[in-house]
């Protein structure tokens, strides 16, 4: 295991499908330099049948990153593992949690809960093909599975496969009835199963994710002895509240960063952007959490939002949306000290 990369697992951002691109975690890495990151997930078929190597694409800046990828052919995978690696990336992971129709289909995702024994082959293969560490995310089980038996059978395979890193989304999916939407909120969180895993696997690398909205509930889980939280939505909709501090308080780091200091560390980001023919929204789009809970949320958020799309719109628009942020800011004192 690179200790390096099990040094960043400590805190990690969850892949998210259309939500974690590479703007999204160029961001991040502003926020946090310590945390890792993991791409959304990319198919294996995708990347290996469709020749779609655009999708490894991202910028230096984001390491430690890790590749998730989608599949359960286990040559597949491994070929998929390779392209990866040779892209750069520092860790592959395995999706064996998303319960979308589109992956049910192609029989890979959470539905690879029912068959532990072809995720280990597929774990083998991608370890025999890859140097970089290769780590699995999953649930606590799927529909009427029992998560007290199949959750240690699952992490006991993929551990003799040669994965010795795992998170664990602390719910099960139900394939049958509800949307991914509601697979990520209605089936009941368990984090007691989870802290028994690490129990029962202390030589594992056990992250926890699901439902975890801020700094001070990852820091209970890793003193109450995980070796990772993972964090998703929250770190999304409110990026500085998760990312900004978690170099000092997580890693120990004693550097804090700010909303403002990651907006003005994306303005020659996003001039490179606009300046090859991007749109200034695609980078926009995953900022306007920034300020989330803070005078001038909405503002911001509506500046940027209203304006973005607009021909010509560049960093010049996000200083100004900067601006209004801070003159609501001083408004807001004033009211108070008033
Ligand atoms: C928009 C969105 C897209 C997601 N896409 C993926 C994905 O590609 N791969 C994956 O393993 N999980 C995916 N997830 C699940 C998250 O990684 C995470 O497990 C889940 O949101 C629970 O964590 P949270 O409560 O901190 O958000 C997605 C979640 C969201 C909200």
């Amino acid at each position: 295991m690179s200790e390096a990369v099990k040094k960043a697992a400590r805190l990690s951002v969850a892949p998210m499908m259309d939500w974690t691109d590479r703007h999204c975690r160029y961001l991040h890495r502003l926020l946090s330099r310590d945390a890792l990151l993991y791409t959304e997930m990319v198919t294996a078929p995708a990347l290996v049948r469709g020749g779609a190597l655009h999708l490894l694409a991202h910028d230096p800046a984001e390491h430690p990153v890790a590749l998730q990828l989608g599949g359960a052919d286990p040559v597949e995978l491994a070929q998929a593992a390779v392209l990866g690696q040779q892209a750069g990336y520092d860790e592959i992971n395995l999706n064996v949690g998303c319960p979308s129709d589109r992956v049910q289909s192609g029989a890979f995702g959470a539905v690879l809960m029912e068959q532990p024994a072809l995720v280990a082959q597929c774990v083998a293969a991608m370890r025999d093909a890859v140097q970089v560490d290769v780590t699995v995310k999953c649930r606590i089980g799927v529909d009427d599975q029992d998560p007290e038996v199949v959750l240690p059978d699952f992490l006991e395979q993929i551990r003799g496969a040669g994965c010795a890193r795992v998170t664990i989304h602390a719910r099960k999916a139900w394939l049958k009835g509800l949307s991914p939407k509601e697979n990520r909120d209605i089936p009941p969180l368990d984090y007691d199963i989870v802290m028994r895993m690490k129990d029962r696997f202390p030589d594992m690398h056990i992250s926890v994710n699901g439902g975890i909205t801020s700094l001070d509930q990852a820091e209970a889980f890793l003193a109450a002895g995980l070796d990772g939280v993972m964090v998703g939505r929250s770190a999304y909709h409110a990026p500085t509240d998760i990312l900004a501090t978690a170099d000092r308080r997580i890693f120990g780091s004693g550097r804090d960063s700010s909303a403002e200091a990651a907006v003005h560390g994306m303005l020659p980001y996003i001039d490179a952007h606009v300046a090859q023919g991007g749109k200034l929204g695609q980078i926009t789009r995953h900022m306007l959490g920034l300020f989330a809970g803070r005078p001038g949320a909405r503002h911001w958020r509506r500046v940027l939002s209203e304006n973005a799309h607009r021909p010509g719109a560049g960093s010049a628009l996000v200083l100004e949306a900067l601006a209004a942020v801070a003159e609501a800011a001083l408004l807001a004192e004033a009211s108070q000290a008033g």
